[in-house]
């Protein structure tokens, strides 16, 4: 008698679930868009789920296989309905144009409560708390401010040039070093000592910054389910217990931010601002301009880095450059004269921003619903993106489409020698209202580093294995899944 009743109960609930997967897996259809029917927990994203694919590959994926269609209604992981832009004009519309304003939130999931001083940073704070944290930092990144930042750049600079011995080098871990000496200098006025060798701070460890903060980007066991909650699940993070900032580096940033020195320094600046800064928001701050400002300019200084070793004719044209300006300015590259004239350098930097962006997609929520035009070229009408839906905009897809960059896994610095407008087809630093205020200052810190390093040296790959590159699948930044070996070698000139 029980046992029928059971399977009677069995066979109800299996078809239920039934049913709301495949109504969960239809959402687009009954919207009345075409799309793939998405999948129980994976949505269309299996891959990444499975650590086979970073989430910008699976997103390169869909864009690629949808020339015809200005978006893509998709499925991204646990089901949840995204669309993926591919148009140019919509990508205006929502980045910089009318629609902003109703897309303007980034998905990011950060616990308010848990990571206290990571919920000041602009890139995670939304509505008000935004548009107030970053008009405190945009102040700091006036062409004038920037350039006042150059005695730090120039001081690590002359600790990275003995950085240049024969020996293979792992390039992330050099630019690492590098670029968390000159963000400490700059933020805190403090010297990082990631660049000195052997010697050891008042803690007894060699480098306290290169101990906790170096490895925090690095793809480890956790990377993915911390990724995953962050760019996908609260309920994961809540799970997981994820802090985008450990707590340990969250007490000893309150404790840097109190002991900060008063000379020409960020914090200094800051504390200067019209606007007072309670205490958190004054150590939120000096967090975000911390791990904001070292991480992706340690990324792109190390892969650029490689695409010069691997471009030997690319690195010999950039030495040209770096020779030529060296002449007119008394042997010396540091000054901002100089710099401002390595026109080919910075296009290295943009190019390999270009192949590999930090971000390698962007993803806005929709605060109010908004219409955009209809999915494909040629149809009449509108269709309304609903409050709550993600709109991903696939900046690594972007990048590699040859109807903007013809070869585009070719490496060509002369894309970016003369372009003046780039709308929303380069996307490394965003666009618009949210775009990376830093830029300046990470470009800057970048050239005058690649300037020191091959002022007097040839870059190469360390053996014939590191001519290609992995990408690691797991992390939020992108990072290479094995690091980059590389060799530097005397330049003798012709
Ligand atoms: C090469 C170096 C850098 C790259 C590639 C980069 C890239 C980016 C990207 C892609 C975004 C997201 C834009 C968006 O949401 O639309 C961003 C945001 C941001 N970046 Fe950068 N960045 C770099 C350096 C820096 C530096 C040096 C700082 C400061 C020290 C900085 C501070 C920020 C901040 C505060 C935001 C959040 C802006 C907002 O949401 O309003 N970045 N960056």
């Amino acid at each position: 008698m029980l046992l029928p009743l059971i399977w009677s109960l069995l066979s109800v609930a299996t078809l239920l679930l039934l049913f709301l997967f495949y109504w969960h897996g239809n959402h687009w259809r009954r919207r009345g868009l075409k799309g793939p029917f998405g999948w129980p927990l994976v949505g269309n994203m299996v891959n990444f789920a499975l650590a086979r694919r970073s989430y910008g590959e699976v997103y390169e994926k869909i864009y690629r296989q949808n020339p015809t269609l200005k978006y893509v209604a998709f499925y991204r992981l646990f089901n949840e309905p995204a669309i993926l832009v591919r148009d140019q004009e919509i990508l205006r519309q929502i980045l910089v144009g009318n629609s902003f304003v109703d897309c303007a939130d980034n998905v990011v999931n950060v616990d308010h409560h848990r990571d206290v001083l990571a919920s000041h940073n602009p890139f995670i704070a939304n509505g008000e708390r935004w548009r107030i944290f970053r008009a405190d930092l945009v102040s700091l990144f006036t062409p004038s401010r920037v350039r006042q930042t150059l005695p730090h750049i120039t001081k690590a600079c002359q600790l990275l040039r003995e950085q240049t011995s024969a020996e293979n080098f792992e390039a992330k871990d050099l630019a690492t070093r590098y670029t968390l000496q000159v963000i400490a200098s700059v933020v805190f006025g403090l010297d990082a000592n990631c660049l000195g060798g052997q010697k050891v701070d008042k803690t007894g460890s060699q480098s306290r910054w290169l101990e906790w903060l170096a490895p925090l980007f690095q793809p480890t066991v956790w990377s993915l389910p911390e990724t995953m909650a962050l760019l996908h699940s609260p309920r994961l993070g809540r799970l997981i217990g994820h802090r985008y900032v450990p707590e340990s580096l969250q007490n000893w940033f309150r404790e840097l931010v109190a002991a900060r020195s008063h000379g020409d320094n960020l914090l200094q600046w800051l504390s200067e601002s019209k606007r007072t800064l309670e205490k958190d928001e004054l150590a939120g701050h000096a967090t975000t301009l911390l791990l904001e400002g070292y991480e992706t300019s340690s990324m792109l200084l190390a892969f650029a880095l490689y695409e010069l070793a691997i471009n030997e004719d690319i690195q010999k044209q950039l030495q040209i450059e770096l020779d030529k300006v060296a002449f007119n300015h008394d042997g010396g590259l540091l000054d901002q004269v100089a710099l401002g004239k390595l026109r080919y350098t910075e296009a290295t930097l943009l190019e390999t921003l270009r192949i590999h962006p930090a971000m390698q997609a962007l993803q806005k929520r929709c605060t109010k619903s908004f219409a955009i035009p209809a999915q494909k070229s040629g149809w009449k009408g509108e269709f309304e993106v609903q409050m709550g839906t993600v709109l991903v905009v696939p900046v690594q897809a972007i990048h590699l489409d040859p109807e903007f960059y013809p070869q585009p896994n070719q490496f060509q610095p002369e894309r970016f020698l003369n372009q003046i407008q780039m709308g929303c087809k380069f996307l490394a630093f965003g666009a618009g209202p949210r775009m990376c205020p830093g830029m300046r200052l990470g470009l800057l810190q970048t050239k005058a580093a690649l300037a020191t390093l091959l002022q007097d040296h040839r870059v190469l790959v360390a053996n014939q294995d590191q001519k290609r590159l992995q990408i690691s699948p797991l992390t939020f930044l992108t990072a290479s899944r094995r690091g980059i070996w590389l060799r530097f070698e005397k330049r003798t000139r012709d």
